[in-house]
């Protein structure tokens, strides 16, 4: 009999995880704390901007045309551990407030309430990104707390997927990981990512820490890389240098690589700030805290990025932000997507309107977002209304639109023609022919 699936926790990867679920043939079962959450999943509406995700649950949510129904949502644990053969653990493990350590109440609390529930043989597999060490411990609270006992068993699969492209990376994943105590659950996951596999995805067995481990590690990895890139940018901007050119350059050789190389303000999101943070408070607990000092250095590199972009925008206007207007484009950390967690483009904007001048933030998805986060700024629903009157542009996010955006087409808006790259994604020689000045952090002047 085909394997039926639950996913607990519908966010950023549960929601994605359950739709791809669906779509490889499953009956699925997502599960969620949050009512509304429940209710516009249900109704085929994803709780978050992710190209493809709401044609994919229009796909498998029962009431749409043509669609298979093997995807339904519900808020009762009771429900979940009866239905399921495969229980996927996908809730979030935020920052712990006011310390580096991670925040595991949310895993804990789906353990505790699933466990009791199951009573015949299951496997539960973590998805969250978790500090070495709480496979093991799960696991154990598992066993302790369900009726089937030991049949209830652990697996820890992390999840790379990136958001903007959640669905292809879910659907496609580039590696499967998989930590495992026994041949059964290596088989029943074998069985669920059948499709993948078969198109070739590489399967990685492990242990639970080596498991948990390769999630910190890639994310603490790709976090260096942008740090790095950013560090050469301050010594470019020192020299006289251009950054852009230096990554293009270095990413020619292909022990290096040409991705992950963009300079700019750096690299922000619900993942990688709080990632390696929780990543080198763990390896304190485990003693082994020099090994990880670096990624305090990756931290503040890129941290001192944002501020260097006020200062960069502060100077062009001439010294003081007082009386002037900024427009901001771009409020996402990351295009495609309308999540503000830890937003470098939000803390740039913060940061110069509390420096005093008027700031206007245009975003193509993450308005509603970061209106409740910054309600103090100002926004506007086009790129040029933001543009209006304002003594410096400041591209903060690199949206495929504003890569786009005609010069002249701001011209008639703007009170100066000058325009700031804080991602380096923009066409220099495009503004500067257009008779606007032209910064960008890493990159010299003219
Ligand atoms: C990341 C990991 O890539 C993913 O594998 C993991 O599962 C979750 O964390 P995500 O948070 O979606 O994914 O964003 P990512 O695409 O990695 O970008 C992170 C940040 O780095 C963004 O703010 C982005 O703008 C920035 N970035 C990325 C750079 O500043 N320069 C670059 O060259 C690349």
């Amino acid at each position: 009999m085909a394997l039926k699936i639950t996913v607990i926790g519908t966010g950023y990867l549960g929601a994605t995880h359950a739709a791809a679920m669906a779509e490889l043939g499953f009956e699925v079962l997502g599960l969620d704390i949050v009512p509304e959450k429940i209710a516009m999943l249900s109704a085929g509406k994803a709780p978050m901007y992710e190209p493809g995700l709401e044609e994919l649950l229009r796909r498998h949510v029962p009431g749409f045309e043509g669609s298979t129904g093997r995807l339904r949502f519900t808020t009762s644990y009771e429900e979940v551990g009866e239905f399921g053969d495969i229980h996927f653990v996908c809730v979030t493990t935020p920052q712990k407030h006011g310390e580096y350590a991670c925040d595991m109440s949310y895993v804990d609390a789906a353990i505790d309430s699933l466990a009791p529930h199951l009573r015949r043989p299951a496997l539960v597999v973590g998805k969250s990104t978790v500090p070495v060490g709480s496979a093991a411990r799960l696991a154990a609270r598992l066993t302790e707390l369900a009726p089937a006992g030991a049949d209830a068993e652990l697996a820890w699969n992390p999840e790379f997927l990136r958001e903007g492209f959640a669905v292809q990376d879910t659907l496609h994943p580039d590696r499967i990981v998989v930590g495992v105590t026994s041949d059964r659950a290596e088989k029943l996951l074998r069985e669920v990512y059948e499709t993948p596999l078969a198109e070739g995805s590489p399967f990685v067995v492990t242990d639970y820490p080596t498991a948990e481990l390769v999630k910190t590690a890639a994310n603490s990895f790709l976090a260096t890389k942008i740090s790095f890139i950013n560090a050469m940018a301050e010594v470019c901007e020192a020299s006289d240098g251009d950054v852009v050119k230096l990554a293009e350059a270095i990413g020619h050789d292909e022990r290096i690589g040409k991705k992950f190389l963009r300079a700019g303000i750096g690299f922000g999101g619900g993942c990688l700030p709080k990632d390696i943070r929780a990543f080198m408070a763990r390896a304190g607990e485990l003693g082994a805290d020099q090994a990880l000092t670096f990624l305090r250095e990756v931290d503040s590199i890129n941290m001192r990025r944002r501020g260097h972009m006020v200062e960069l925008a502060r100077e062009a206007v001439g010294g003081s932000f007082l009386g002037k207007r900024v427009a901001v484009l771009g409020a996402t950390f990351k295009p495609d997507s309308d999540d503000v967690r830890d937003s470098p483009a939000l803390n740039v904007a913060g940061q110069i309107h509390l420096q005093g001048a008027q700031v206007t933030v245009f975003d193509p998805k993450g308005m509603d977002n970061a209106r409740a986060l910054f309600p103090t700024l100002a926004y506007a629903p086009s790129a040029l209304e933001a543009a209006q009157g304002a003594h410096a542009v400041l591209h903060l996010t690199e949206w495929a639109e504003f890569r786009e955006l005609d010069p002249a087409a701001l011209d008639g808006a703007v009170a100066e023609r000058r325009i700031l790259d804080g991602r380096n994604a923009l066409d220099p020689e495009r503004w500067r022919e257009a008779g606007w000045t032209y910064r960008a952090l890493g990159r010299p002047t003219v």
